[in-house]
């Protein structure tokens, strides 16, 4: 332990080999405001913005630069593939977003092919953890492993981390309680197959079946169903109106990196391939999940009702029979 000359007062030892290195491939909406809500947190000592338009990510480096002087410490570049070397994590935001109508999964067929030719590029450089974000996420997380050859534990999709986030605000602001305070998930698809997990939503720990008779609004079941269709449309209704989203789902990426990069065992919705989870094997999809800095450490196994149990397994039924379609 190093010893502090003034006082004699014990160090905390500090890593110096340990850099925080996050490759970002594709800077487009997402992958540059996801660029600038990292630079912003002081997780990272390197980020690397890498995209097919070349100029597109040099552009974005020399804006972020000029704001080094506002933010902790880091170092933020454009590259290629190479500078995938030594990064903990890269995060592939690289494809095509939805246009107004369009389903996520509408977007499997472009975005897979860009992943066939992407994927073997990076992983040539044996980064330690891939994090997909390019929509459909889970079919593209599924294809990022198999085409990868990573073990599960080192490629998670972003999966309903951001549909989870969204379900606890709109119940935060429904029930006026804190959002930190509201205990709820969307698991599944991340998309229009999503499962809202009832079951389990609690404040402080009581469950919305004890909650709601006992607070002044008495919600009916009709009202979770508004709640839940708010949740599962929230991407429709941005779309129409700003042409993506980029905020909240580069914030929700902020918090799966800090857990991987500080190894701090969150739970999180991230998308991961499943083996005999409620019968359900050989698919990509979110579930609660512990994320340290191996990326997935486990699934974790909630109690779902038969509703929950049910949907969960057509959603997992959809994502595969996209899957079957990509012949991989
Ligand atoms: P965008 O069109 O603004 O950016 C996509 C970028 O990818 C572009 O800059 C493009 O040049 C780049 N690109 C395309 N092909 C590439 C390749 N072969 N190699 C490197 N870069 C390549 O789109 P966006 O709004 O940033 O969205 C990106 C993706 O993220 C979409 O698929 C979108 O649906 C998805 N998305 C996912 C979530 C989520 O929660 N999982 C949230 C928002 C958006
Ligand atoms: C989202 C993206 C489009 O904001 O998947 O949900």
């Amino acid at each position: 332990m190093p010893k502090n000359s003034c006082c004699e007062m014990e160090l905390p030892e500090t890593d110096y080999q340990a850099t925080r290195k996050v490759a970002i491939v594709g800077a487009g909406q997402v992958g540059a405001t996801f660029a600038f809500t990292l630079m912003q947190s002081g997780l990272a000592d390197k980020i690397v913005l890498i995209d097919v338009n070349a100029e597109l990510a040099q552009g974005h480096v020399m804006d972020l630069n000029h704001g080094l002087l506002f933010v902790p410490p880091v170092k933020i570049s454009a590259g290629d593939y190479s500078e995938c070397e030594d990064a903990n994590i890269v995060v592939i935001t690289a494809g095509a977003g939805q246009k107004p109508g369009e389903t996520r999964l509408d977007l499997v067929q472009k975005n897979a092919a860009i992943f066939q030719n992407i994927i073997p590029q990076i992983v040539r450089y044996n980064p330690k953890i891939l994090l997909i974000v390019s929509n459909p996420v889970d079919v593209l997380t599924y294809v990022a492993l198999k085409v990868s050859g990573y073990p599960l534990n080192r490629v998670i999709g972003s999966g309903t981390v951001l549909d989870t986030a969204r379900f606890r605000s709109l119940l935060s602001a429904h029930c006026e309680v804190d959002a930190r305070n509201v205990h709820a998930y969307i698991i599944g698809e991340h998309g229009d197959s999503e499962v809202a997990v009832w079951s389990q939503a609690n404040i402080a720990g009581i469950t919305f079946d004890q909650y709601c008779p006992t607070c002044h609004k008495h919600c009916s079941e009709m009202d979770k169903e508004q709640i839940f269709q708010k949740v599962k449309n929230a991407a429709y209704e941005i779309i129409r109106r700003k042409g993506a989203t980029n905020f909240a789902v580069s914030l929700a990426l902020l918090r799966i990196v800090g857990s991987i990069l500080r190894d701090e065992q969150s739970v999180l919705t991230v998308s991961t391939l499943l083996d005999n989870y409620y019968g359900i094997s050989d698919v990509c999809l979110s579930i609660p999940a512990i994320v340290n800095r191996d990326g997935l450490s486990r699934i974790l196994s909630i109690e779902l009702n038969e509703t929950e149990r049910q949907q969960l397994q057509s959603s997992a039924n959809l994502l595969k029979q996209t899957i079957r379609q990509l012949y991989i």
